[in-house]
């Protein structure tokens, strides 16, 4: 069987996958190291949420496979797979699987919800989120309680899920999703005759935009939003 090079993921989508690890471990360790970094939490969080208003836009004018069109299915097809996943059936697929595309829409919703109520949370000791001047008493609490008591838990349980769902389809099922998350490239079975299958276009014009598109948000949010 002849195989083809597929580039799945753009390197923008890689690089904030990268960048979404780096920013999500920062945001945590400053948390809990101590009191004094609270305002590097600040800035961590205020990153994550440039990031993922990036990812949200990059879902719609993105590469092939990183566009919300082209991975975002039915729920059904998703409880299919998990179905399936249970009958011993596997089938790969070239970009997110159904049920890996709700996995990561519901990692971007909840971690957007942690930096929205980031904004308006108060530990009532070092530091106060750049919202929290304009809310009413009881909002602040609120979203301080959600922050703290629902949304941290809901974030150590999604990343070691999603870690050891991972790890699962590539020692369990041999499905390699790893690599192309790391070189952009998938090898698919080709067979003869066949239309050659869709790319995401990754050249360095498209790159370049990416960063553009970063650096705008993130100057943007931190301007709006100061600490
Ligand atoms: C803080 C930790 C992590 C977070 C928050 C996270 C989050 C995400 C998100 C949001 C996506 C979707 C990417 C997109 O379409 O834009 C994703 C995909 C992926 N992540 Fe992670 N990730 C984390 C750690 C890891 C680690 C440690 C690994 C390696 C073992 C990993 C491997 C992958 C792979 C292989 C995919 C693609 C899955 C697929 O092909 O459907 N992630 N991750
Ligand atoms: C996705 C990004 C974020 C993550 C993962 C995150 C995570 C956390 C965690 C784990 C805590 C510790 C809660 C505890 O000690 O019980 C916390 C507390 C806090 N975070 Fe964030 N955070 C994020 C974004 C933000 C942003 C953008 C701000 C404000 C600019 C912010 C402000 C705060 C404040 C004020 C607290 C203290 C809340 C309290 O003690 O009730 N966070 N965050």
């Amino acid at each position: 069987m002849a195989y083809q090079r597929i580039r799945v993921w753009d390197l923008p989508t890689r690089v904030f996958h990268l960048l979404l690890i780096l920013g999500i471990a920062g945001s945590l360790i400053t948390v809990l190291a101590s009191d004094d970094l609270m305002v590097w939490h600040g800035r961590c969080g205020l990153f994550l949420l440039s990031l993922l208003v990036w990812r949200l836009i990059w879902g719609l004018v993105g590469g092939h496979w990183s566009r919300f069109v082209h991975f975002i299915e039915h729920p059904k097809a998703a409880w299919q797979t998990l179905q399936n996943h249970r009958s011993g059936v596997h089938e790969p697929s070239i970009g997110h699987n159904p049920l890996g595309a709700w996995s990561v829409i519901t990692m971007l919703c909840v971690f957007l919800l942690q930096a929205a109520t980031g904004l308006c949370s108060d530990d009532e000791v070092a530091f106060s989120g750049p919202l929290t001047a304009y809310l009413p008493a009881i909002w602040v609490k609120r979203a301080s309680w959600y922050h703290s008591e629902i949304g941290q838990p809901l974030i150590w349980t999604l990343i070691v899920l999603h870690v050891a769902v991972i790890v699962y389809y590539r020692w369990k099922l041999k499905d390699d999703l790893i690599t192309p998350m790391i070189s952009g490239d998938k090898n698919w079975p080709s067979p003869e005759h066949q239309e050659p299958l869709t790319q995401s276009l990754d050249t360095w014009g498209r790159r370049t935009g990416a960063l553009l598109l970063l650096g705008a948000l993130t100057l943007l949010i931190f301007y709006v939003l100061p600490l």
